[in-house]
């Protein structure tokens, strides 16, 4: 099907290239237009089966736009419009406009569009739509795991998966170590593809990538000069979103900092690992994370909170605690083991390099999660509050 958006917009453009993206690309094909003059044009020259029109910016010319794209009857044409007042909408119905869009448009709407039209056409996209799924790896502090925890997931689902259906996302925009960590030297950046990020399609971004012997892609970002570049949220945010639209899994890294950026990709994650540690100065900055991403709507269904580098010791706070005081269920703990530092020291994977200890073993067991294959554990209240009063002494 082809579909054109007109609209001088980056978020209604983008919302529109997302929802797109979660069809296969052999369906439907995307045209962007900036203004109506353009817009006409293009949907005459493609012959556009569904047309999205902004009539934010001149709203005569959009209605009458609406007219003569309403000619051809098989066309689909959805309007959308800053403020929705009844005049605008009634005249756009009468146009000819059979959606209507509120702005900011919301993928998940225009998704719904698409998937209309195309039955319209008759197209059967029932098994075609992607389903990438994106893990962002997260903590406000630093050292706790991130990267070691991206690098070896990523590495297992590869290998359960095959080569060149995993990518990894470095977005720690200010101390990147996904290429050393990994030992990849690679010829194409990040920055690269921030570039050329408003027409970066899923092709594009493979270019972008760099191959990992063990079978994930790579979008590394520079240890250079990291901050030479100052990401935006929207360039980061399309980024994500056309890799989710590429690979089964993307796999995110991130700088330890509560920033709006971050912000941005955990809105974008269906899965945000926040790793900690159990010790005092990590527990509360994980407890201040959840505190923050409660409020923004996060339940325990979108956030596996993973304890790593956990040792048994007298003096040690065990995981129940650690949960008990982050109000939060513990979903996975790591133990300690200094292979994982070996192995980075090396520029190996653990799976790569200590595939038998423990430590992967659990690993394994946390990418069985995020596949679905490992059922996620119930989190049990009871024995929360239990360990509650017993922390409260109460
Ligand atoms: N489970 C673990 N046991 C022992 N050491 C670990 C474990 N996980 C990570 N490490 C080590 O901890 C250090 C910090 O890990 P890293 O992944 O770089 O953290 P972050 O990305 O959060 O800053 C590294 O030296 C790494 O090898
Ligand atoms: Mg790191």
């Amino acid at each position: 099907m082809r579909v054109l958006v007109i609209s001088a917009h980056e978020s209604f453009r983008l919302a529109v290239q997302t929802a797109c993206m979660r069809f296969d690309g052999a369906i439907i094909s995307l045209r962007l237009a900036d203004t109506v003059g353009q817009g006409m044009e293009l949907a005459h020259q493609i012959e556009a089966e569904t047309v999205f029109i902004d009539l934010t910016r001149s709203v005569e010319a959009g209605l009458i736009a609406i007219g003569q794209l309403a000619e051809v009857r098989s066309r689909l044409v959805a309007a959308s419009i800053d403020k929705l007042t009844p005049d605008v909408l009634q005249r756009a119905v009468r146009a000819g406009a059979q959606e209507l869009l509120a702005q900011p448009v919301a993928e998940e709407e225009v998704h719904q569009i698409l998937r209309k039209a195309l039955r319209h056409q008759g197209v059967d996209h029932g098994r075609e739509e992607r389903a990438g799924r994106l893990v962002v790896t997260f903590s406000s502090k630093g050292g706790v795991g991130k990267t070691t925890l991206t690098c070896n997931l990523a590495h297992v689902l590869a290998q359960s998966l095959g080569d060149h259906r995993v990518a990894i996302v470095d977005a720690n925009t200010q101390a990147p170590n996904i290429a050393s960590m990994l030992d990849l030297r690679p010829e194409r950046w990040l920055s690269d593809a921030v570039a050329e990020y408003r027409r970066i399609d899923g092709e594009m971004l493979r270019g972008f990538m760099t191959a990992h012997p063990g079978g994930m892609d790579v979008l590394a970002h520079s240890a250079d000069n990291p901050l030479e570049v100052d990401f935006q949220e929207d360039q980061l945010s399309k980024i994500l979103l056309v890799s989710k639209g590429t690979y089964d899994f993307t796999m995110v890294d991130t700088f330890p900092i509560l920033s709006s950026l971050n912000l941005a990709l955990l809105d974008l994650a269906d899965q945000v690992l926040l790793v900690t540690e159990a010790v005092v100065p990590a527990i509360r900055s994980a407890r201040y994370n959840l505190q923050i991403l409660r409020q923004a709507g996060y339940g325990p269904n979108r956030i596996t909170v993973v304890v790593n580098r956990y040792t048994r010791f007298r003096g040690n706070v065990p995981p129940d605690l650690v949960a008990a005081a982050l109000d939060w269920p513990v979903d996975v703990v790591l133990g300690y083991d200094v292979h994982a530092t070996i192995a980075a020291n090396a520029g190996r994977t653990l799976m790569d390099a200590f595939p038998d200890q423990r430590l992967a073993d659990e690993i394994r067991l946390l990418a069985g999660r995020l596949t679905g294959e490992v059922p996620a554990t119930p989190w049990t209240p009871s024995l929360i509050e239990r360990m509650t009063r017993f922390v409260r002494g109460v």
